[in-house]
């Protein structure tokens, strides 16, 4: 096989949480302070993505800490009528360094298709920021046995037009939407398969030098139990983390699970 696992070990290995529409302010100012002791020696990248109103405060927090902040969505445009929304430049200028985009919730609830997907990505790489982008199957997907068509699909929407350059500021999140947030997590052999097709994908757009830089992670109810044998896989480099990510230790225990030597 053409990817193979040697490039794990120069990969970076990020674990991300994503708090979603969860805890408020002093929340988020608590949650920061309980998890900073528990992963300060952490051998992975940390990051925790948290909802809009949280961020200067999580940022606040997590200084004097290896904990980055990350948003949970931006727009494309600059500024404008865009009610409701916010740029790339007001994240920047309070210090946010990682962006989820195009993550299933988004998807399925807020009418976010692969063309705007595109344009958030383009648009956070654009402004320096490092944009985690979601893919993932739907459950029928997966039934119908379309999961590459779908993942190969958005994967070449996805990052229409974004240059091999940029590519190095980007992670891909692979989340398998039957899988979040019902306890159903994949198997580490099926997010193993599908994260190595997506590095294959990647190939094909960007070559391999540049494909076998990307940080793949899975997430879908990834948590302190099944996070080492699917950070163990060679194209699992990372994992995006739900509820998990809401509770200190359990965060930090899916921290620890990425120290192991490769
Ligand atoms: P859960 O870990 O709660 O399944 O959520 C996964 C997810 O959607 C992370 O973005």
């Amino acid at each position: 096989m053409l990817i193979d696992s040697i490039g794990k070990s120069f990969r970076k290995t990020i674990i991300a949480g994503n708090w979603k529409m969860n805890k408020t302010p002093s929340e988020a100012k608590a949650l920061i302070e309980e998890i900073a002791p528990l992963v300060k020696d952490a051998k992975c990248e940390v990051v925790c993505c948290v909802p809009y109103v949280d961020l200067a405060t999580a940022i606040e927090a997590a200084k004097d800490t290896n904990i980055k902040i990350g948003a949970e969505n931006c727009h494309w445009a600059e500024s404008g009528a865009f009610t409701g929304e916010i740029s790339t430049a007001m994240l920047k200028e309070i210090g946010v360094e990682y962006v989820v985009i195009g993550h299933s919730e988004r998807r399925q609830y807020f009418g976010e298709t692969d063309e705007t997907v595109n344009k958030r990505t383009k648009a956070a790489l654009a402004a320096g920021l490092k944009a985690i982008v979601c893919v993932g199957e739907l459950l029928w997907e997966r039934e119908c046995n379309i999961t590459k068509e779908v993942i190969a699909r958005q994967i070449k929407l996805d990052l229409w037009d974004v240059s091999v350059e940029e590519l190095k500021n980007v992670v891909i999140a692979y989340e398998p939407v039957w899988a979040i947030g019902t306890g159903k997590t994949a198997t580490a052999e099926q997010a193993e398969e599908v994260c190595e097709f997506i590095r294959v994908c990647l190939n094909g757009l960007y070559g391999l030098e540049a494909a076998q830089g990307v940080t793949i992670q899975y997430g879908g109810s990834m948590n302190e139990n099944n996070a080492a044998e699917l950070l163990m896989k060679p194209n699992v480099d990372g994992g995006l983390i739900g509820g998990a990510s809401l509770v200190a230790e359990k965060f930090a225990s899916v921290v620890g699970a990425t120290d192991f030597d490769y």
